[in-house]
């Protein structure tokens, strides 16, 4: 370990973040009582720009009106590069309740983008007395963005989560795919004449696992947008678990039993954990600092490697 310590990221529940257009009201309600830990009311590209000022409107009105239980509520405003995001913020800060706890940024490309928000939000914060800071989640989908992925994951105490956001992303990096995340028909290799299928999110979500485990940031897989499609969440979901990421989107209700499903640790996966606690307590109560657990290595890494899944698996069960 460095000298400086990893930061730890706020304990909040993040398995699964569904999203719902601002314009269509009728789904408020149906967000509010799904079972997804983080709501995201958006603004940006699931809102035709006619209907910005409308969806506007609608979210402010929904944060004070409905029932949010214990839910992280979030707003995804418009990108930096619109003539809308700074309406969305003012209007945001300005009139919606204290209810509202983060805006989600999206196609961030450097440290800077989340300075400037920071000031306008911090700003009205300040002329409107609002009482609760308001957390900031960003989504890296740009060329730009992964390439600045750790000036971004430390660019404001506001940050909370950041998201790959895989069709923007595959669209700047000019990948020829229309998929939204998943395995993609031309990613192989080939093998004595047969196809091993690879992922091409893979070097983007580790780059964004490491920023934010190096900043104190939660690390959020995206859409996946063929909802019919149930293994294939599961298995995009399993590797970005696998990898570090704390859970994932859902752009159709039907993905929020999914997410919740592979990112809350299993109970056989707790009780290993815990086993692997234990049998490190009785190792170093006879002086040693590495034992065997069902026939396989166990050492002080390991201790913080069970503690991961232990401390996940309370935080879920107290959130
Ligand atoms: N949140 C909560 N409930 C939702 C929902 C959502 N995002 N999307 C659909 N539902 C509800 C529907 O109202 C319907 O409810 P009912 O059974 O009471 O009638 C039920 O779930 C089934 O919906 P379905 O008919 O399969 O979907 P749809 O055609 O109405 O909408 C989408 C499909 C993809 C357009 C819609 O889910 C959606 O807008 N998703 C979010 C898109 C978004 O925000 N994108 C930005 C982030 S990538
Ligand atoms: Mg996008």
């Amino acid at each position: 370990m460095s000298f400086r310590l990893q930061p730890t990221p706020v304990a909040r529940p993040n398995r699964c973040q569904l999203f719902g257009p601002g314009s269509r009201t009728a789904l408020f309600e149906k967000m509010a009582a799904s079972a997804a830990d983080v709501i995201n009311l958006d603004l940006e590209d699931s809102v035709a720009p006619d209907d910005k000022p409308t969806a506007r409107a609608n979210i402010i009105q929904a944060i004070g009106d409905i029932d949010w239980g214990k839910k992280t509520l979030s707003v995804r405003i418009n990108g930096l590069d619109t003539p809308w995001w700074y309406r969305d913020v003012v209007d945001l800060l300005e009139q919606a309740g204290e209810r509202l706890d983060q805006i989600m940024i999206p196609k961030v490309g450097c440290g800077a983008d989340l300075y400037a928000v920071d000031a306008l939000v911090t700003a009205i914060e300040a002329a409107k007395g609002r009482k609760k800071r308001i957390g900031f989640e960003v989504i890296i989908e740009s060329a730009a963005g992964i390439a600045h992925v750790e000036e971004i994951a430390a660019a404001s105490p506001r940050l909370q989560a950041m998201s790959l956001g895989a069709a923007d992303f595959a669209a700047s990096m000019g990948m020829q795919t229309t998929g939204i995340g998943g395995t993609q028909e031309n990613y192989y290799m080939l093998h004595a004449g047969a196809r091993h299928y690879s992922d091409p999110w893979h070097w983007a979500q580790t780059a964004i696992v490491a920023a934010c485990r190096t900043h104190g940031v939660l690390p959020v897989d995206g859409p996946f947008g063929d909802f019919s499609d149930d293994e294939g969440y599961r298995a995009q979901a399993r590797r970005s678990a696998t990898l570090g990421m704390v859970g994932k989107w859902a752009i159709h209700p039907k993905q929020v039993a999914l997410a919740n499903e592979v990112f809350t640790p299993s109970e056989a996966a707790v009780t290993e954990a815990r086993e692997i606690l234990a049998a490190m307590e009785a190792a170093k109560a006879s002086g040693q600092g590495a034992t065997v657990y069902k026939g396989r290595l166990v050492d002080i890494a390991s201790i913080k490697q069970a503690e991961v899944i232990v401390k996940q698996s309370e935080m879920i069960a107290a959130g």
